[in-house]
Protein backbone atom coordinates (compact mmCIF):
# COMPACT_ATOMS: atom_id res chain seq x y z
CA UNK A 1 0.00 0.00 0.00
CA UNK A 2 1.34 3.76 -0.96
CA UNK A 3 1.07 6.08 1.39
CA UNK A 4 -0.87 8.54 -1.21
CA UNK A 5 -2.95 5.70 -2.12
CA UNK A 6 -3.82 5.57 1.66
CA UNK A 7 -4.34 9.26 1.94
CA UNK A 8 -6.19 9.53 -1.09
CA UNK A 9 -8.31 6.35 0.18
CA UNK A 10 -9.00 8.26 3.64
CA UNK A 11 -10.70 11.41 2.04
CA UNK A 12 -12.68 9.18 -0.27
CA UNK A 13 -13.90 7.15 3.12
CA UNK A 14 -14.61 10.56 4.54
CA UNK A 15 -16.64 12.27 1.54
CA UNK A 16 -18.52 9.08 1.40
CA UNK A 17 -19.39 9.25 4.96
CA UNK A 18 -20.02 12.79 4.79
CA UNK A 19 -22.86 12.04 1.88
CA UNK A 20 -23.96 9.22 4.00
CA UNK A 21 -24.30 11.34 7.20
CA UNK A 22 -26.34 14.01 5.49
CA UNK A 23 -28.93 11.55 3.93
CA UNK A 24 -29.21 9.83 7.48
CA UNK A 25 -32.88 11.18 9.15
CA UNK A 26 -33.53 8.40 11.54
CA UNK A 27 -31.31 7.22 14.63
CA UNK A 28 -31.44 3.97 13.63
CA UNK A 29 -30.01 4.72 9.82
CA UNK A 30 -27.37 6.71 12.16
CA UNK A 31 -26.31 3.72 14.03
CA UNK A 32 -25.69 1.65 10.74
CA UNK A 33 -23.83 4.44 10.03
CA UNK A 34 -21.57 4.33 12.68
CA UNK A 35 -20.85 1.08 12.46
CA UNK A 36 -20.36 1.24 8.46
CA UNK A 37 -17.72 3.74 9.03
CA UNK A 38 -16.46 3.28 12.76
CA UNK A 39 -17.42 -0.89 13.16
CA UNK A 40 -14.65 -3.24 13.55
CA UNK A 41 -14.76 -3.99 10.05
CA UNK A 42 -14.88 -0.55 9.11
CA UNK A 43 -11.96 0.68 6.41
CA UNK A 44 -10.58 3.44 9.26
CA UNK A 45 -10.37 0.50 11.70
CA UNK A 46 -8.59 -1.96 9.46
CA UNK A 47 -6.07 1.29 8.38
CA UNK A 48 -5.48 1.65 11.88
CA UNK A 49 -5.20 -2.16 12.57
CA UNK A 50 -2.40 -2.27 9.93
CA UNK A 51 -0.79 0.68 10.43
CA UNK A 52 2.05 -1.58 11.72
CA UNK A 53 2.84 -3.25 8.46
CA UNK A 54 3.77 0.21 7.28
CA UNK A 55 7.45 1.66 6.35
CA UNK A 56 8.00 3.11 9.50
CA UNK A 57 8.37 6.81 8.08
CA UNK A 58 4.74 6.80 6.78
CA UNK A 59 3.32 5.35 10.14
CA UNK A 60 3.34 8.72 11.46
CA UNK A 61 1.99 10.73 8.83
CA UNK A 62 -1.21 7.94 8.23
CA UNK A 63 -1.89 7.18 11.80
CA UNK A 64 -2.26 11.36 12.03
CA UNK A 65 -4.55 11.00 9.12
CA UNK A 66 -6.17 8.38 10.11
CA UNK A 67 -7.27 9.96 13.25
CA UNK A 68 -7.79 12.44 12.44
CA UNK A 69 -10.84 11.27 10.03
CA UNK A 70 -11.82 9.28 12.65
CA UNK A 71 -12.37 12.76 14.98
CA UNK A 72 -13.94 13.98 12.03
CA UNK A 73 -16.28 11.37 11.66
CA UNK A 74 -17.37 11.18 15.44
CA UNK A 75 -18.04 14.40 15.93
CA UNK A 76 -20.35 14.50 13.34
CA UNK A 77 -22.14 11.37 14.18
CA UNK A 78 -22.44 13.10 17.57
CA UNK A 79 -23.68 16.24 16.34
CA UNK A 80 -26.30 14.78 14.43
CA UNK A 81 -27.22 12.26 16.72
CA UNK A 82 -28.30 15.18 19.36
CA UNK A 83 -30.10 16.78 16.35
CA UNK A 84 -32.05 13.88 15.54
CA UNK A 85 -32.99 13.36 19.19
CA UNK A 86 -34.32 16.66 19.48
CA UNK A 87 -36.08 16.71 16.55
CA UNK A 88 -37.86 13.70 17.85
CA UNK A 89 -38.61 15.02 20.84
CA UNK A 90 -40.07 18.02 18.97
CA UNK A 91 -42.43 15.83 17.09
CA UNK A 92 -43.31 13.82 20.28
CA UNK A 93 -44.12 16.98 21.90
CA UNK A 94 -46.02 18.26 18.96
CA UNK A 95 -48.30 14.56 18.77
CA UNK A 96 -48.97 14.10 22.97
CA UNK A 97 -50.03 18.42 23.24
CA UNK A 98 -52.44 18.95 25.73
CA UNK A 99 -54.15 22.44 25.59
CA UNK A 100 -54.32 23.24 29.24
CA UNK A 101 -56.00 26.78 28.24
CA UNK A 102 -59.35 24.66 26.54
CA UNK A 103 -61.82 24.21 29.12
CA UNK A 104 -62.57 21.49 30.58
CA UNK A 105 -65.75 19.32 30.29
CA UNK A 106 -68.51 19.66 32.49
CA UNK A 107 -70.00 16.43 34.47
CA UNK A 108 -73.58 16.53 35.65
CA UNK A 109 -73.67 17.79 39.31
CA UNK A 110 -76.10 16.81 41.98
CA UNK A 111 -78.32 18.86 43.22
CA UNK A 112 -80.31 19.55 46.57
CA UNK A 113 -83.64 18.02 46.52
CA UNK A 114 -86.83 20.64 45.74
CA UNK A 115 -88.46 19.49 49.03
CA UNK A 116 -85.54 19.68 51.12
CA UNK A 117 -84.97 22.88 49.32
CA UNK A 118 -88.57 24.36 50.32
CA UNK A 119 -88.21 22.49 54.15
CA UNK A 120 -84.59 24.75 54.36
CA UNK A 121 -86.68 27.97 53.59
CA UNK A 122 -89.66 27.38 55.74
CA UNK A 123 -87.11 26.76 58.29
CA UNK A 124 -85.31 30.40 58.00
CA UNK A 125 -88.39 32.05 58.29
CA UNK A 126 -89.68 30.37 61.14
CA UNK A 127 -85.89 30.65 62.78
CA UNK A 128 -86.18 34.62 62.10
CA UNK A 129 -89.11 34.39 64.31
CA UNK A 130 -87.02 32.99 67.25
CA UNK A 131 -88.24 29.50 66.98
CA UNK A 132 -85.48 26.01 66.98
CA UNK A 133 -85.69 23.30 65.31
CA UNK A 134 -86.74 19.67 66.90
CA UNK A 135 -86.37 16.40 65.67
CA UNK A 136 -88.12 12.78 66.59
CA UNK A 137 -88.15 9.07 65.28
CA UNK A 138 -90.36 7.98 62.35
CA UNK A 139 -90.82 4.63 63.92
CA UNK A 140 -93.02 5.52 66.82
CA UNK A 141 -95.27 4.59 69.73
CA UNK A 142 -99.17 4.14 69.87
CA UNK A 143 -98.73 6.25 72.83
CA UNK A 144 -97.02 9.32 71.48
CA UNK A 145 -99.11 9.18 67.77
CA UNK A 146 -101.98 8.90 69.73
CA UNK A 147 -102.64 8.34 72.98
CA UNK A 148 -100.75 11.17 74.56
CA UNK A 149 -102.32 13.68 71.75
CA UNK A 150 -105.50 13.15 73.34
CA UNK A 151 -106.64 10.30 70.46
CA UNK A 152 -107.28 7.25 72.56
CA UNK A 153 -107.67 3.74 71.01
CA UNK A 154 -111.41 4.14 70.37
CA UNK A 155 -111.19 7.56 69.05
CA UNK A 156 -112.94 7.81 65.70
CA UNK A 157 -110.04 10.53 64.15
CA UNK A 158 -107.94 7.15 64.24
CA UNK A 159 -109.51 6.03 61.34
CA UNK A 160 -108.54 8.97 59.17
CA UNK A 161 -105.29 7.94 59.82
CA UNK A 162 -104.64 4.93 57.67
CA UNK A 163 -101.88 3.54 59.91
CA UNK A 164 -98.67 1.56 58.90
CA UNK A 165 -98.87 -0.59 62.26
CA UNK A 166 -95.35 -2.77 62.68
CA UNK A 167 -96.90 -4.27 65.71
CA UNK A 168 -99.94 -3.60 68.25
CA UNK A 169 -97.69 -0.69 70.03
CA UNK A 170 -95.45 0.56 67.26
CA UNK A 171 -96.23 2.22 64.26
CA UNK A 172 -94.28 4.36 61.34
CA UNK A 173 -95.69 7.96 62.85
CA UNK A 174 -99.04 9.40 60.94
CA UNK A 175 -97.88 13.33 61.78
CA UNK A 176 -95.10 14.95 63.05
CA UNK A 177 -97.76 16.13 65.86
CA UNK A 178 -95.75 13.60 68.43
CA UNK A 179 -92.90 15.52 68.54
CA UNK A 180 -94.87 18.02 70.75
CA UNK A 181 -95.28 15.82 73.25
CA UNK A 182 -91.27 14.08 73.26
CA UNK A 183 -90.31 17.66 73.48
CA UNK A 184 -92.71 18.63 75.86
CA UNK A 185 -91.75 16.08 77.90
CA UNK A 186 -88.19 16.41 78.09
CA UNK A 187 -88.16 20.61 78.04
CA UNK A 188 -90.18 23.32 80.11
CA UNK A 189 -91.72 26.63 78.81
CA UNK A 190 -90.88 28.83 76.84
CA UNK A 191 -91.07 26.23 74.27
CA UNK A 192 -90.96 27.64 70.22
CA UNK A 193 -89.89 24.68 67.99
CA UNK A 194 -90.49 23.57 64.41
CA UNK A 195 -89.91 20.07 63.79
CA UNK A 196 -90.09 18.82 59.92
CA UNK A 197 -89.81 14.91 59.01
CA UNK A 198 -91.00 12.15 56.61
CA UNK A 199 -94.41 10.66 57.91
CA UNK A 200 -96.52 7.84 56.57
CA UNK A 201 -99.97 6.72 55.64
CA UNK A 202 -101.57 4.06 53.76
CA UNK A 203 -102.68 5.90 50.54
CA UNK A 204 -101.59 6.28 47.11
CA UNK A 205 -103.21 8.56 44.56
CA UNK A 206 -102.95 12.21 42.63
CA UNK A 207 -102.35 13.86 45.96
CA UNK A 208 -101.08 11.30 48.59
CA UNK A 209 -97.96 8.95 48.59
CA UNK A 210 -97.29 6.46 51.51
CA UNK A 211 -94.61 8.71 52.60
CA UNK A 212 -94.80 12.39 52.56
CA UNK A 213 -93.17 15.30 54.82
CA UNK A 214 -94.15 17.22 57.55
CA UNK A 215 -93.24 20.33 59.30
CA UNK A 216 -95.18 20.42 63.04
CA UNK A 217 -94.73 24.22 65.12
CA UNK A 218 -95.13 24.41 68.89
CA UNK A 219 -95.65 27.38 70.57
CA UNK A 220 -95.92 27.32 74.47
CA UNK A 221 -95.71 29.48 77.02
CA UNK A 222 -97.22 31.98 79.44
CA UNK A 223 -100.42 33.97 78.23
CA UNK A 224 -100.30 32.49 74.41
CA UNK A 225 -103.10 33.15 72.60
CA UNK A 226 -104.91 32.97 69.47
CA UNK A 227 -104.02 36.24 68.13
CA UNK A 228 -100.51 34.65 68.73
CA UNK A 229 -101.04 32.07 66.92
CA UNK A 230 -102.79 34.48 63.76
CA UNK A 231 -99.80 36.20 63.24
CA UNK A 232 -97.51 33.87 63.33
CA UNK A 233 -98.91 32.06 60.36
CA UNK A 234 -99.85 34.83 58.48
CA UNK A 235 -96.46 36.22 58.35
CA UNK A 236 -95.27 32.71 57.42
CA UNK A 237 -98.22 32.72 54.55
CA UNK A 238 -96.78 35.77 53.24
CA UNK A 239 -92.75 35.02 53.40
CA UNK A 240 -93.68 31.89 51.65
CA UNK A 241 -96.42 33.04 49.50
CA UNK A 242 -96.13 36.51 48.53
CA UNK A 243 -97.41 39.34 50.56
CA UNK A 244 -100.32 39.90 48.42
CA UNK A 245 -102.24 36.64 49.33
CA UNK A 246 -104.63 36.86 51.41
CA UNK A 247 -104.82 34.15 54.46
CA UNK A 248 -107.96 33.09 56.31
CA UNK A 249 -108.40 30.37 59.65
CA UNK A 250 -111.23 27.98 58.93
CA UNK A 251 -112.76 26.40 62.21
CA UNK A 252 -111.79 22.68 61.87
CA UNK A 253 -111.21 19.59 64.39
CA UNK A 254 -107.79 17.77 65.60
CA UNK A 255 -108.45 15.76 68.64
CA UNK A 256 -105.30 17.22 70.16
CA UNK A 257 -106.05 21.74 69.68
CA UNK A 258 -109.00 23.41 71.24
CA UNK A 259 -109.83 25.51 69.11
CA UNK A 260 -108.90 23.92 65.84
CA UNK A 261 -108.63 25.44 62.38
CA UNK A 262 -107.46 25.09 58.65
CA UNK A 263 -105.32 27.69 57.26
CA UNK A 264 -106.04 28.49 53.56
CA UNK A 265 -103.83 31.03 51.76
CA UNK A 266 -106.24 32.57 48.50
CA UNK A 267 -105.62 31.06 45.50
CA UNK A 268 -103.04 32.57 42.96
CA UNK A 269 -104.27 31.30 39.58
CA UNK A 270 -107.54 32.94 40.20
CA UNK A 271 -106.69 35.24 42.26
CA UNK A 272 -110.01 34.37 44.80
CA UNK A 273 -112.34 34.17 42.01
CA UNK A 274 -112.77 30.61 41.80
CA UNK A 275 -110.82 27.68 39.61
CA UNK A 276 -110.01 24.13 38.73
CA UNK A 277 -107.16 24.55 40.94
CA UNK A 278 -109.18 25.54 44.14
CA UNK A 279 -111.88 23.56 43.17
CA UNK A 280 -114.07 27.07 42.92
CA UNK A 281 -113.44 28.16 46.58
CA UNK A 282 -110.62 30.80 45.73
CA UNK A 283 -109.10 29.41 48.65
CA UNK A 284 -105.97 26.48 49.03
CA UNK A 285 -105.69 25.23 52.12
CA UNK A 286 -102.09 25.02 53.34
CA UNK A 287 -102.24 23.72 57.54
CA UNK A 288 -104.23 22.53 59.93
CA UNK A 289 -103.61 24.16 63.38
CA UNK A 290 -105.25 25.38 66.76
CA UNK A 291 -104.30 26.24 70.43
CA UNK A 292 -102.80 23.21 72.18
CA UNK A 293 -105.66 20.96 74.09
CA UNK A 294 -104.90 21.78 77.74
CA UNK A 295 -105.22 17.74 77.83
CA UNK A 296 -101.93 17.34 76.68
CA UNK A 297 -100.69 19.55 79.16
CA UNK A 298 -101.35 16.24 81.69
CA UNK A 299 -99.44 13.47 79.88
CA UNK A 300 -96.15 15.68 79.73
CA UNK A 301 -96.66 16.96 83.54
CA UNK A 302 -97.36 20.71 83.12
CA UNK A 303 -99.78 23.00 85.24
CA UNK A 304 -102.22 23.58 82.04
CA UNK A 305 -103.64 26.90 84.88
CA UNK A 306 -99.69 28.21 83.94
CA UNK A 307 -99.30 27.54 80.74
CA UNK A 308 -100.86 27.65 76.74
CA UNK A 309 -99.40 27.50 73.32
CA UNK A 310 -100.79 26.83 69.71
CA UNK A 311 -99.30 23.79 67.45
CA UNK A 312 -99.82 23.76 64.02
CA UNK A 313 -98.91 20.97 60.86
CA UNK A 314 -97.98 21.15 57.47
CA UNK A 315 -97.84 19.20 54.43
CA UNK A 316 -94.37 20.17 52.86
CA UNK A 317 -94.83 18.74 49.48
CA UNK A 318 -98.18 20.24 49.30
CA UNK A 319 -96.43 23.98 50.12
CA UNK A 320 -94.12 23.12 47.04
CA UNK A 321 -96.87 22.46 44.69
CA UNK A 322 -98.86 25.06 45.47
CA UNK A 323 -95.39 27.07 45.75
CA UNK A 324 -94.21 26.22 42.11
CA UNK A 325 -97.24 24.95 40.27
CA UNK A 326 -96.69 21.34 40.48
CA UNK A 327 -100.07 19.26 40.28
CA UNK A 328 -98.78 15.66 40.73
CA UNK A 329 -97.51 14.75 43.82
CA UNK A 330 -95.90 11.44 42.63
CA UNK A 331 -93.43 13.42 40.60
CA UNK A 332 -91.48 13.97 44.15
CA UNK A 333 -90.07 10.65 44.13
CA UNK A 334 -90.29 9.29 41.13
CA UNK A 335 -86.32 11.20 40.98
CA UNK A 336 -86.69 12.15 37.04
CA UNK A 337 -84.39 14.18 36.40
CA UNK A 338 -86.07 16.10 34.00
CA UNK A 339 -88.40 17.19 36.83
CA UNK A 340 -85.51 17.60 39.32
CA UNK A 341 -83.44 19.71 37.37
CA UNK A 342 -85.93 22.17 36.90
CA UNK A 343 -85.50 23.56 40.48
N1 LIG B 1 -101.07 16.59 62.78
C1 LIG B 1 -102.08 17.20 61.98
C2 LIG B 1 -102.20 16.41 60.66
O1 LIG B 1 -101.32 15.66 60.33
C3 LIG B 1 -101.78 18.64 61.67
C4 LIG B 1 -101.82 19.50 62.91
C5 LIG B 1 -100.67 19.71 63.63
C6 LIG B 1 -102.98 20.12 63.33
C7 LIG B 1 -100.68 20.52 64.76
C8 LIG B 1 -103.02 20.91 64.42
C9 LIG B 1 -101.88 21.12 65.15
O2 LIG B 1 -103.16 16.56 59.94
Amino acid sequence: MGNVSIDEKLNLELESFLKDIEATESLDELEKVKTKYLGRKSFLSTVLKNIGTLDPAERPIVGKKANDVRKTIESKINDKEKYLKDLEFEKKLREEKVDLTLPGKKLPSGKKNIISKVIEEIEEIFIGMGFEIAEGPEVETDYYNFEALNTPKDHPARSLHDTFFISEDILLRTHTSPVQIRYMESHKPPIYIIAPGKVYRRDYDVSHTPMFTQIEGLAVDKDINFGNLKWVLQTFAHEVFGKDRKVRFRPHYFPFTEPSVEVDVSCNICDGKGCRVCSNTGWLEIMGAGMVDPNLYSFVGYNEEEVSGFAFGMGVERICMLKYGIDDLRLFFENDLRFISQF
